[in-house]
């Protein structure tokens, strides 16, 4: 926080006067490079990006002997080693909900303009269907995520929450037509979770997806995520603008996050499967990536 003060006085402006549109564009953009910096370091993202299913039953990182390790090396594991379960992704949408429900209270949401209230909506639907699949589709697995993963998790959770506020217009016309695609996202990505959920408990251990709806893509609940939030910064376009632009930063945040976990899931599917099983399946995006 203080470069960013010193970098925002040398530019003759100062942190308290920033509106919150900015100061949450700067997060999501900023949190984005950092995600991007850790994954071109090595050292950084093996330690720090992959969790759940890509740190299991793989072969990870050669180490010399600890005693033949940097103090740095030293440290960097002892921060990786800071985990918490996977499961606590339940914390994000718990958080998600309580968030909508608080900003619907102070803001009256029953008050505010058509096109709010459906994003708000939106949202909150989001945030409800995941924290009850969280709940259903809870796994005795045993596997965990970096606790930073979690602080993010929950930063981006509790910002999203004011961002689908601070720019939307109360009655700006708004691109309707792009709702029933939220859902139809939506939807599809609690049918992929719901597979995934069956592919854990009916088989040992990790299995390779082949799910029906997309049989040539390894992460589509992924892809469904970055439509979601995509399809939310049109529909919450302000009068004049083709789009919401402090949504646009927040869905090149979940994009950033889920491409890298995507690519990490990739290389652990080939390293556990094999490049013949895994064959030309794409990552997130049908057809291309
Ligand atoms: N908005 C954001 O920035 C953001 C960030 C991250 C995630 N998300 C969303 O949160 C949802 C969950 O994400 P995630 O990263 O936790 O997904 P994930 O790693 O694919 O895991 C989802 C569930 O499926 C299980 N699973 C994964 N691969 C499997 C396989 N090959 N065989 C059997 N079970 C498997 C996992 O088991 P384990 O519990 O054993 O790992 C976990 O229970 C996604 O829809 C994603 O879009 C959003």
């Amino acid at each position: 926080m203080a470069s960013l003060s010193r970098s925002l006085s040398a530019i003759g402006c100062r942190v308290e006067d920033l509106h919150p549109v900015a100061l949450l564009r700067i997060f999501y953009l900023a949190a984005s490079l950092l995600i991007l910096a850790i994954q071109a370091v090595p050292a950084l993202r093996s330690r720090f990006l992959a969790y759940g299913s890509r740190v299991t039953g793989v072969s990870g990182r050669k180490e010399p002997p600890a005693q033949q390790q940097s103090a740095l090396t030293r440290t960097l594991d002892y921060a990786a080693s800071l985990q918490v379960p996977h499961n606590y992704f339940t914390h994000f949408y718990i958080t998600s909900v309580l968030c909508s429900l608080f900003w619907a209270w102070r803001l009256h949401v029953w008050e505010a303009g058509r096109q709010q209230q459906i994003v708000w909506a939106l949202l909150l639907l989001q945030g409800l269907r995941r924290m009850l699949e969280s709940y259903a589709y809870t796994s005795t697995s045993k596997s965990r995520m970096w606790f930073a993963h979690w602080v993010l998790g929950l930063l981006f959770y509790i910002t999203i929450n004011m961002a689908v506020w601070v720019e939307t217009p109360s009655n700006a016309s708004g691109n309707w037509a792009f709702v029933p695609g939220v859902v139809t996202a939506q939807m599809l990505q609690h049918s992929y979770h719901s597979y995934l959920y069956r592919l854990r408990i009916e088989s040992n251990g990790y299995q390779l997806p082949s799910h029906t709806v997309f049989p040539n893509l390894l992460c589509p609940h992924y892809t469904c995520e970055v439509v979601i939030y995509a399809l939310l910064s049109l529909i919450a376009a302000p009068e004049g603008s083709w789009v919401n632009w402090t949504l646009v930063c927040a869905t090149i945040f979940v994009a950033t996050n889920l491409g890298v976990t995507a690519i990490g899931t990739k290389e652990w599917y080939v390293e556990k499967f094999g490049a013949d099983k895994v064959g030309p399946r794409k990552r997130m995006v049908p057809g291309i990536w």
